[in-house]
């Protein structure tokens, strides 16, 4: 999970402004067509995977705080500014009554996880194993190579999940997060390299 940061109030409206203007058509066009992609992740609990929509801000935002210790979870300008950077992407894993996950990534050569969240009450049931492996795809198409990110050291849980999906750390930053606890930083070889 990549640390808070400082985000001025002008750059909080800037963000808000762009993803206001994302609910137009060519938008919600391009998030079913990638419902189809995805459809090869839903599992046995009618689970399926999708772009993420403005309306899912408040539930991610909710959900972060559910998932990190205070100084750890994003803010709400945060949150925004990471799913709108230039190159990410959010897919959000959900069933028919609620969402139950979300993934943050940073396309390019070398993609980055920014951060993955699955509510305490969906986990070790797939979840965030679904959201990586349809992350991981559309980083593989969009010519990553590579994928990067940083997990707390304490960090039990995510540490095995990544893990098990291939990642190995490759090196510690120390006092990374703002609560000063270290990070290490993972490292997976996507298929195409
Ligand atoms: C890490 C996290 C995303 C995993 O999501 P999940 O939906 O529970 O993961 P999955 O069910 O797909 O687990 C896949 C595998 O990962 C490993 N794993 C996941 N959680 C684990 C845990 N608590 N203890 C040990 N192994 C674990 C297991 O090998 C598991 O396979 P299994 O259940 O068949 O044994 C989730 O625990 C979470 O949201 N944690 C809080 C936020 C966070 O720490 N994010 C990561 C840092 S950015």
């Amino acid at each position: 999970m990549v640390p808070r940061m400082q985000i001025f109030v002008t750059k909080f409206r800037e963000v808000v402004e762009n993803v206001e203007s994302a609910t137009c058509c060519g938008q919600f066009r391009m998030s079913l067509g990638r419902i189809d992609a995805l459809a090869e992740y839903n599992t046995a609990v009618a689970t399926f995977v999708r772009d993420f929509q403005p309306g899912d801000f408040e539930t991610l935002w909710r959900m972060d705080q559910e998932c990190f210790a205070p100084g750890v979870s994003y803010s709400k300008p945060e949150l925004m500014s990471f799913i709108n950077r230039s190159g990410a992407f959010t897919l959000v894993a959900t069933d028919a009554k609620e969402i139950q996950g979300f993934i943050v990534t940073q396309g390019g050569k070398a993609g980055h996880v920014i951060t993955i969240d699955v509510s305490p009450q969906a986990r070790r049931s797939g979840v965030g194993s679904l959201l990586l492996r349809g992350a991981e795809d559309r980083l593989v198409s969009s010519g990553s190579r590579i994928i990067n990110l940083e997990t707390a050291v304490d960090n039990v849980s995510a540490l095995a999940f990544y893990r098990s999906h291939g990642y190995r750390v490759v090196r510690t930053w120390p006092r990374y997060y703002a609560n000063g606890v270290d990070a290490l930083v993972l490292k997976k070889i996507l298929s195409n390299a």
